[in-house]
């Protein structure tokens, strides 16, 4: 089986932890156990009996996650080793080699490359950014067919930082079920709202809707790799299915902190920690922009742990990045990993004075290339 390289994840994976200053990330400035647990919670991890477990997660983890949206139960929820494992068991076993999936565009690498490696079509449609990012409708009702299967989107987005409006969700619904499809929604970027209104669901909109979702981002754990899967029953088997192939479960240590991570006092103390972070760095890279005249164009983002800009230099953004990191010790996203050149993704959810010495860096890289 052939599987584009996932360029995002391969440069991280090269890289982030070389360099002196990683501004790929994509989330929030994660917890240290001790920060998360109380003593007596930290006392009951050292008592938990490192076995399999329930294959398909803890029976109350899953009610924690069936509480979150409306109408699901805990038979409604497959438990994955991060959303990364949702995403791949989700389209692993729906997806036969002839279907076409709608695509928002640009979007996180996986779905786009999984889709394509198991012989499928991706119709993309795209969030404009004469739209203020907002979804261009009239291409994915063109992109819609007999043949669709699934409508993916990831709502806030990743990279843009967006968030569909209800009419627009209202409307690819409509799409959703006068084409009879799935509609797969990656929602980890919930609750990282700027405003601090939480995104509303696709849950209970439709109902073939699947909801991906996890611990990584706007909850500020991706060591944990927890993660999940909520829809219909008919595809948590399928995936639960094929999760049997992949890992099997997720560990016990991990389940047991995202149980205590989702309780609802909890879970608003962790997002808000999480707000707070993002209200300082935005206006840090909106202002470091701003200074830069028109090389660079920011719509800011509403929700995420990243910017998205627009630059105005005569490079190309892969060679950008890695001239950056090589002089530099700076590591950004390409606009490239994302298909679009002439763009670079920041990453705002970490240690703002790491944000601001990064950034002077950047700034010095920029002179640097403009004198010679
Ligand atoms: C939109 C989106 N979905 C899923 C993932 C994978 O996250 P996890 O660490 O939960 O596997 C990422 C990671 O960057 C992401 O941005």
């Amino acid at each position: 089986m052939h599987i584009e390289t996932f360029e995002l994840e391969r440069n991280q994976s090269l890289y982030e932890n070389t360099v002196r200053f990683n501004l790929t990330e994509s989330g929030i400035h994660p917890y240290t156990l001790r920060e998360l647990l109380s003593e007596e919670q930290q006392q009951e991890v050292l008592d938990l009996r490192l076995g399999y477990g329930q294959t398909n997660g803890d029976p109350a983890l899953r009610q924690t996650i069936a509480d979150l949206y409306p109408g699901c139960g805990p038979d409604d929820i497959l438990v994955t080793n991060g959303s990364a494992e949702a995403n791949f068991v989700a389209f692993w076993s729906l997806l036969e080699p002839g279907d076409e999936v709608a695509m928002m565009l640009p979007n996180y690498q996986l779905l786009y490359g999984l889709t394509r490696s198991l012989g499928c079509t991706v119709k993309p449609f795209h969030l404009r950014e004469e739209l203020n990012w907002a979804p261009d409708l009239d291409e994915l009702a063109s992109q819609m067919s007999s043949k669709t299967r699934v409508i993916a989107l990831c709502n806030p987005n990743n990279p843009t930082g967006s968030i569909l409006s209800s009419d627009d969700m209202q409307r690819i619904v409509a799409l959703a079920r006068e084409y009879d499809c799935y509609l797969l929604a990656d929602e980890i970027y919930v609750g990282s709202e700027l405003d601090g209104r939480e995104t509303p669901s696709f849950m209970g909109l439709y109902d073939k809707t699947i909801v991906v979702s996890g611990l990584a981002k706007s909850l500020s754990h991706p060591g944990l790799r927890i993660g999940w899967l909520a829809g219909p029953r008919e595809v948590i088997e399928g995936a639960w299915h094929h999760h049997d192939y992949t890992s099997i479960s997720t560990g016990i240590i991990s389940q047991y902190a995202a149980n205590i991570i989702l309780q609802p006092a909890k879970r608003r103390e962790v997002l808000d920690r999480g707000r707070a972070l993002l209200r300082t760095n935005v206006p840090v890279v909106e202002q470091w922009a701003a200074a830069h005249g028109d090389r660079f164009h920011m719509i800011a983002p509403r929700a995420g742990g990243m910017a998205f800009m627009r630059y105005n230099f005569d490079i190309n953004s892969s060679e950008l990045v890695t001239r950056l990191r090589e002089d530099k010790s700076v590591l950004l996203v390409a606009g490239d990993w994302f298909g679009m050149d002439r763009y670079l993704r920041l990453g705002i959810g970490g240690n703002t004075d790491e944000l601001v010495e990064g950034l002077e860096l950047v700034n010095e890289f920029l002179l640097e290339l403009e004198g010679g």
